[in-house]
């Protein structure tokens, strides 16, 4: 199975049969990085908040330099580096950068791994810009976090913004006030899934919230209702709903908050006998995947077993056979012992990864057209080298530093979420 990059290169020139969503997906980032949006791929019709990075050129020796070349380089500047630089790859990224990840993971991984190696001067994140943020926080003051592409953001944590968020947290709170009731729980607690900035770790850890990802978002829910009568989640529609509602909640009450109007569109009486306040945010990869895709495989492929990520929609993950993070998805096809076909509803960098390392199955990404995460594509080779040579000759280039004062109480509610323990919710139903 050929790398994303190929099958697009091929589908483009017509040399293979197939569908990619944008024929500009074909051009390398710096082609878009000076133009407005999220570029080519699956957020590419997101309204992009003002204010959000740009990348600036790239030296044409980057932008020229042939695929072969920049392999040379990367390895040569890693060589010279050796210990003093970790290179960590989101499952996401393209093959031709993951090659060079040090460590690949799902986030909640990534953020563990940057946090276990103090002995690494610098950190080169190829993920996007809530995760080098994230690190950074993790990481000691001296260590440095280097973002290949400063447009390597996330369409989903750009819909929320702290100021949006304060004032929903106001109104809640002059609805519910904040006195605790009989059993010590207050009336809310915010919870923040990992994909988000920096403030809005921050606001969480201030609010005596927490932060959440895919893979443990259960046990925090668990957590946060130990201590709250009621949860307000952002970004995330989807995984909101998705874990709640595996945990017994009634989609009734979790009522939907649109930062655009009063009391986020709600009767004041829904917001009394709500359960889990759910952010209107969404991820564009994972909105993509349907009902109808699912129905096909399985009519396709008699015995499919059909794996989603928690962004999906809720009727996509009720229609699954499992749902679950990235590392969830990767380990549950490790453990097939039997020849089995996977029909898989995540990014499709990591769908034709996971077809390559296990051929005994049949794996194939629930969405025909190939159109990855517009934003962990503006990780291309050129850029890592880009960097990478900068630290030989002893430069930091896109360094991500969160201020301390967000990073102080952003700190206290990823520690919150580090330490959380598994509870009772079923491992099966959502994959913790
Ligand atoms: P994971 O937490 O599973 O790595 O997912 C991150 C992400 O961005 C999913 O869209
Ligand atoms: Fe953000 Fe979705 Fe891309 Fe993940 S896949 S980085 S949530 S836009």
């Amino acid at each position: 199975m050929s790398s994303v990059d190929t099958a697009i290169r091929l589908i483009s020139t017509g040399a293979r049969s197939g569908a990619t969503c944008s024929p500009d997906l074909i051009d390398a980032p710096w082609v878009f990085d000076p133009r407005p949006g999220y570029g080519p791929g699956s957020s590419m019709h997101d309204v992009i908040p003002v204010g959000t990075p740009r990348q600036g050129q790239i030296p044409a020796e980057y932008r020229e330099a042939s695929k072969e070349e920049l392999d040379a380089r990367i390895e040569a500047a890693k060589a010279a580096l050796g210990e003093r630089v970790m290179v960590l790859g989101h499952f996401y990224q393209r093959d031709e950068v993951v090659k060079y990840a040090d460590f690949v993971g799902d986030s909640f991984q990534l953020a563990n791994a940057a946090k276990a190696h103090p002995e690494a001067e610098a950190i080169v994140f190829c993920g996007v810009h809530f995760m080098a943020e994230t690190a950074d926080i993790l990481t000691g003051a001296d260590q440095r976090v280097i973002l290949p592409n400063l447009a390597a953001g996330c369409s989903m944590a750009d819909m929320a913004d702290i100021d949006s968020v304060e004032e929903a947290w106001a109104q809640l709170e002059a609805l519910y006030g904040t006195e605790p009731d009989a059993s010590g729980r207050v009336p809310v607690i915010p919870v923040t899934y990992m994909n988000s900035s920096a403030a809005l770790k921050g606001f969480c850890g201030r609010h005596g919230g927490i932060v959440c990802t895919s893979s443990n978002a259960a046990t925090v829910l668990e957590w946060a209702f130990e201590r709250g009568q009621r949860v307000l989640f952002f970004p995330d529609q989807h995984l909101g709903r998705n874990t709640a509602k595996a945990m017994g909640i009634p989609v009734e009450l979790m009522p939907m908050w649109n930062p655009n109007k009063p009391l986020g569109g709600n009767a004041g009486d829904a917001l009394l006998d709500a359960r889990v306040i759910l952010w209107h945010g969404f991820c564009s990869v994972h909105k993509r995947f349907t009902v109808a895709q699912i129905e096909k495989a399985r009519a396709e492929h008699p015995g499919v077993r059909v794996l989603v990520h928690p962004e999906c929609p809720m009727e996509v993950v009720d229609a699954a056979d499992a749902a679950g993070s990235t590392d969830f998805i990767g380990k549950a096809i490790a453990a097939a012992t039997e020849p089995t076909t996977f029909a898989v509803g995540t990014e499709i960098n990591m769908v034709n990864r996971l077809a390559a390392q296990y051929p005994q199955h049949e794996i194939f990404c629930l969405d025909p057209v190939v159109c990855p995460c517009s934003t962990m594509y503006r990780i291309h080779p050129g850029y890592l080298a880009w960097v990478l040579e900068a630290l030989v000759r002893g430069e930091t280039l896109n360094r991500i530093t969160v201020d301390e004062t967000v990073a102080e109480p952003a700190r206290v509610a990823l520690e919150r979420m580090l330490a959380a323990k598994p509870g009772t919710t079923p491992a099966h139903v959502i994959g913790d």
